[in-house]
């Protein structure tokens, strides 16, 4: 898993960010130069002593060349560059595309594939080299949606729906963030994107829109009568159980994803236990209670039927 995702590593339309911001770098240390360059020369003619009479300003040249014709010519260069790239990165669309809306939560990813009828969290399958049409919205605060080897950011704002396109030119898991302070787990409220080829995405989408399968093995039917018998159901949603609470992650095909905790860390049975038993320890703050009615065999058995959830 790539930890530390660059805007500077584009593998989709981020490419015309990334160009835009080489050009700005290039521009700044030009002037920068330029600027120094000057003072140094100043500095080492050294100036008159203060207390000679102030002496005439001779030409106006370099006032006009310096100050008025060099910054009309760099910002002219900026602002054509400028433009050029939001009409780049506006010109990425399809016709009857897949539309994915994602809703911030407090601190995760909501992920609904509405024409497919499912929902998932913190993880956005999108198939490789097709513009995909994200619909961004919140019910709480602001947050932010960047993946910065895709796309420049773009705010997630209660009552209101932001729209925009992702496309990534490779396969591969790229690895976004909210990139808007939203409260005590900002930092840690990530999320992967991954691009798969079409047939891999295809199978990926029918495998999301069946309803769970149930448990055969002993220990997990143990586990889902205990699911379906503790508060979990009031904020978990299992398609195809009476689970259909939707204040947390929709947990329909739990296992099949390769994270916990919106991308903190890997979705594993003994990282799956620990965030059940004290998720707070692992992210404080988040609205999940700690499972304190479960004793180990129970969780045992929770784990197991969890795991079941592929
Ligand atoms: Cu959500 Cu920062």
């Amino acid at each position: 898993m790539n930890n530390t995702p660059s805007a500077l590593d584009p593998q989709g339309a981020a490419i015309f960010i990334a160009d835009l911001w080489w050009l700005l770098l290039g521009l700044g240390t030009l002037v920068f130069l330029l600027v120094m360059t000057y003072l140094a020369t100043a500095l080492r003619r050294g100036g008159a002593s203060p207390l000679d009479p102030p002496r005439p300003v001779r030409g106006t040249r370099a006032i006009v060349l310096g100050g008025v014709i060099l910054p009309v010519i760099v910002l002219s260069i900026v602002l054509v560059a400028t433009v050029r790239t939001l009409w780049a990165l506006s010109s990425l669309t399809k016709a009857d595309p897949l539309v994915i809306h994602v809703m911030g939560q407090q601190w995760w990813w909501e992920v609904q594939y509405p024409d497919h009828q499912f929902e998932t969290a913190n993880e956005i399958h999108i198939p490789v080299g097709e513009p995909v049409q994200i619909h961004l919205s919140s019910d709480n605060v602001i947050h932010s949606f960047w993946v910065p080897e895709l796309h420049g950011k773009l705010d997630l704002i209660p009552g209101k729906t932001n729209t925009f396109w992702i496309q990534a030119d490779r396969p591969g898991e790229y690895r976004g963030l909210c990139a808007e302070y939203c409260g005590v787990q900002h930092a840690n409220m990530m999320f992967l994107v991954i691009a798969e080829p079409p047939e891999q995405f295809a199978a990926w989408l029918e495998a999301q829109r069946q309803p769970a399968a149930q448990p055969t093995d002993e220990l997990a039917k143990q586990g889902q009568e205990i699911f379906l018998a503790s508060t979990c159901i009031n904020c978990h949603t299992i398609a195809g159980t009476n689970a259909t609470g939707d204040l947390g992650p929709d947990l329909t095909h739990l296992a099949a994803r390769r994270t916990l905790g919106s991308a903190m860390i890997v979705n594993n049975i003994g990282n799956l236990g620990g965030w059940i038993a004290d998720p707070q320890h692992i992210k404080p703050g988040n609205l999940m209670p700690p499972a304190e009615n479960l004793d180990g065999a129970a969780l045992q058995a929770l784990l197991a039927y969890l795991q079941t959830l592929r």
